[in-house]
């Protein structure tokens, strides 16, 4: 068992300190939002994210989780502190490593003599030796551990990971961080620092490249007849390639990919090479947003201003309540600027504050679907998939649907009368 204080209890922090107090270490897990730290220390978690409130209650029950407002209170008695702060992007295009910094000064003077600091944000390359720089200690190591959990299935990823990724310079301090995931059973990627921080910029912007192919071929299947789904199956079936993310949608989107694709172009720049592939998945998939809203021009067959539009699901993906950079959204919004009205429902959004004026919230699909002109299937959740099209028709003006996330049978939809539109599907 280690002390370890994790700092930002985010979706990375409060993850990463619910499963490492889960596999036996004693955890202090702070933030600077003092509400957040109350609901937390009260069992209630902040974020929708399966299995974590049991893991939470679990470490609270038996001590070994403990929540503080503030890096300092975390620290006293830790032999490693993660930090798990916001990244977001900076004007340049950066992320900016301003909270990783802040807290490094915070709490240099305090750490323990031999103290290990373990970046978990997604930062620029170079940054953990700039972490060095601040920190001042000779006697304080500091390694890259970044993190390539999928909110939605958070701990799941977190407790059986593809892999581990160590950076750090001196071995003995990288063998000390992957010492702390000994019962977890994965392959440890022992690496230097910047290759550690490249790894996880390598890995988003592949990943959101793939999503990026899928969403041209998924175009090019509707153009010459073939069936996006026969398609992906025979090609996801090579192992080079791997059938995961290879389903279209509406793009991607969420609080790490736009971020860490525009931080990698800048990166890249930095360094003298113009990372001209990125730029142009960046390119195909804001177009990915237009045809979404193209799609729902052709197959209402009208302008859409005045038109009543519902939008079902808003979050960037299911299973998570996490609103940040969503599709779902920046379609909305390139609907709302046509004069479109746009009602929609989310099972994990009740609150109108986060999604602006634009957008008028219903308490559930029946409601959002009243007087609709035509219904955007924008996130995968299965409520969307299990509910009673047949039933749904009548409340509608007009029965139109646009699946931007392929989650309807086509067939049924069109035998049941819709006028109905997806991706790349025959
Ligand atoms: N969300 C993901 O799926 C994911 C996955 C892998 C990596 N990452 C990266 O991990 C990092 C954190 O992401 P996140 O989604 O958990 O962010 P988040 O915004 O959910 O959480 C960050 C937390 O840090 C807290 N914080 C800010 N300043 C602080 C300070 N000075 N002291 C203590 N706490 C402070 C905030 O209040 C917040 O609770 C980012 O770099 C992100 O790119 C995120």
């Amino acid at each position: 068992m280690s002390n370890v204080a994790i700092i930002g209890a985010g979706y990375v922090g409060l993850t990463t300190a619910a499963c490492l107090a889960h596999i036996g270490h004693n955890v202090t897990c702070a933030d600077i939002d003092e509400n957040k730290i109350s609901r937390l220390n009260d069992g209630e978690i902040p974020i929708h994210e399966a299995r974590l409130p049991e893991l939470v209650q679990e470490g609270l029950s038996n001590q070994l989780l403990k929540f503080v407002v503030g890096a300092k209170r975390a620290i006293t008695a830790s032999e490693f502190v993660f930090l798990c702060l916001p990244t977001p992007q900076g004007e340049d295009g950066r992320a900016d490593i301003g909270a990783v910094i802040d807290v490094v000064e915070e709490i240099r003077q305090l750490v323990l003599p031999q103290t290990i600091i373990i970046n978990k944000s997604t930062v620029p390359i170079g940054t953990i030796a700039a972490i060095e720089t601040a920190i001042q200690r000779e006697d304080v190591s500091v390694v890259s551990n970044p993190e390539f959990l999928r909110e939605g299935v958070a701990v799941t990823d977190f407790l059986q990971p593809d892999r581990i990724v160590i950076g750090a310079t001196s071995n003995e301090a990288g063998e000390r961080v992957a010492a702390l995931y000994d019962s977890i059973d994965a392959p440890i990627v022992a690496v230097d620092p910047a290759s550690a921080e490249t790894i996880k910029y390598a890995t988003n912007s592949f990943l959101a490249t793939k999503v990026s192919f899928v969403n041209g071929l998924a175009a090019v299947c509707e153009a010459v007849g073939a069936d996006i789904e026969a398609v992906t199956r025979g090609l996801g079936s090579d192992q080079r390639i791997g059938s995961r993310f290879l389903q279209p949608g509406p793009g991607w989107g969420g609080s790490c990919f736009p971020k860490d694709m525009q931080a990698l172009v800048r990166i890249a720049t930095e360094a003298g090479y113009e990372f001209d592939l990125l730029r142009a998945v960046i390119e195909a998939n804001d177009q990915q947003f237009d045809r979404i809203v193209h799609k729902t021009e052709l197959l209402l067959g009208e302008n859409l201003s005045g038109k009543n539009l519902t939008l079902l699901g808003l979050t960037f993906k299911a299973h998570t309540d996490d609103l940040r950079n969503s599709p779902a959204l920046e379609v909305a919004k390139r609907l709302a600027t046509k004069g479109a009205k746009l009602i929609a429902y989310d099972p994990m959004v009740n609150s109108p504050a986060e999604i602006g004026d634009d957008i008028r919230l219903a308490a559930n699909i029946e409601e959002a679907m009243t007087g609709s002109e035509i219904a955007l299937i924008l996130t995968e959740w299965p409520e969307f998939t299990r509910a009673n099209w047949s039933k749904l028709m009548g409340l509608m003006n007009t029965p139109c649907v646009v699946d931007a996330r392929n989650v309807l049978d086509r067939k049924s939809m069109v035998e049941l009368g819709y006028r109905y539109d997806d991706l790349g599907r025959v």
